[in-house]
């Protein structure tokens, strides 16, 4: 059972989901109207399940592998954080100013997404989804690490009490169980793609193909080994230092569970997984 702590009480609660301070309620009951563009792109990945290594993909596909692109840390008038684009002072440029083609970055569930669900939409998704376990331990190590800095989370909650939590979507930006089964459910849909990181980390040059194809890029095959090489996680460590010094790259690896689960935990995290995907067809890989 999750207890109450301050961690809960550094967010708020916007129809039954938790989200950190810096996310306004006002702004996210604006989002639902806000207005879409065919050429907009919404990379919507569960917390740390590899947002920002998406965020460098698709940034380096869209600029073609441009040499700049390689050596930087993409910028928010390059990706903007949707949820925390409502943040005042935060952005100099409001949404609608910003420059074909948008590329947003979220934690949205399917049914809360910004202007509206995606199968009423003209915008592209992007999910890519991991195993909850290591999920857990890159969610816990993140906010370990984050606490009393700039995002206001307050994190007060050891290991075994934040396993609590995420086995019971009392977590930022709500639940795994939630979040990564329903936009499994909306795969097919022309403009979502769903991939899993444990493929990317499997074999990265397929799936940036499989993410230039969806967007309708044509990258030939020195670019494409180019954007592979600048994203791995050792390049983009030293390439997008800035998300490293945020605590946005830290291992990169599968399995990383092993070294922090208890077994009983393990057991527990196992039978929610697989009540979750029963009947689904969906499955992960957890080593
Ligand atoms: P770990 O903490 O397990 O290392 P997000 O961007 O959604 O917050 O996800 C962060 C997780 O993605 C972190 O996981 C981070 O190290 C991992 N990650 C970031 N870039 C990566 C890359 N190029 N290759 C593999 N994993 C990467």
């Amino acid at each position: 059972m999750a207890k109450s702590s301050s961690f809960i009480s550094s967010h708020n609660r916007v129809n039954g989901t938790l989200y950190p301070l810096f996310v306004e309620p006002s702004h996210l009951e604006k989002l639902k109207t806000f207005k879409l563009r065919p050429d907009d792109v919404f990379l919507v990945c569960y917390p740390k399940s590899g947002t920002h290594w998406l965020m460098k993909i698709v940034n380096l596909i869209m600029h073609n592998g441009g040499d700049n692109y390689v050596n930087s840390t993409p910028g928010r008038e390059e990706i903007m954080w949707i949820e925390e684009s409502g943040k005042p002072g935060l952005n100099k440029v409001s949404l609608d100013e910003l420059p074909d083609p948008r590329l947003f970055a979220s934690h949205s569930h399917y049914r809360h997404t910004a202007g509206g669900q995606p199968n009423t939409s003209p915008a592209k998704y992007i999910c890519c989804a991991r195993n909850p376990k290591d999920v857990a331990v890159a969610f816990y190590q993140h906010l370990t690490k984050r606490q009393g800095t700039d995002d206001r989370i307050e994190f007060d909650l050891s290991w075994d009490e934040f396993v609590d939590h995420f086995l019971s979507g009392e977590v930022s930006f709500g639940s795994w169980w939630e979040h990564v089964p329903e936009w499994w459910a909306h795969r097919d849909e022309s403009n979502v793609l769903f991939l899993k990181y444990e493929d990317m980390k499997k074999d990265l040059p397929t799936s940036i193909k499989t993410i230039a194809d969806f967007l309708g890029y044509n990258i030939d095959q020195d670019t494409l080994q180019k954007i592979a090489q600048a994203t791995t996680i050792e390049s983009m460590k030293v390439n997008t230092s800035l998300w490293k010094e945020q605590q946005f790259l830290r291992k990169g690896v599968v399995g990383d569970w092993k070294n922090h689960f208890t077994p009983a935990q393990s057991e527990e995290m196992d039978k929610a997984y697989r009540k979750t995907v029963e009947g689904t067809g969906l499955e992960f890989e957890f080593d």
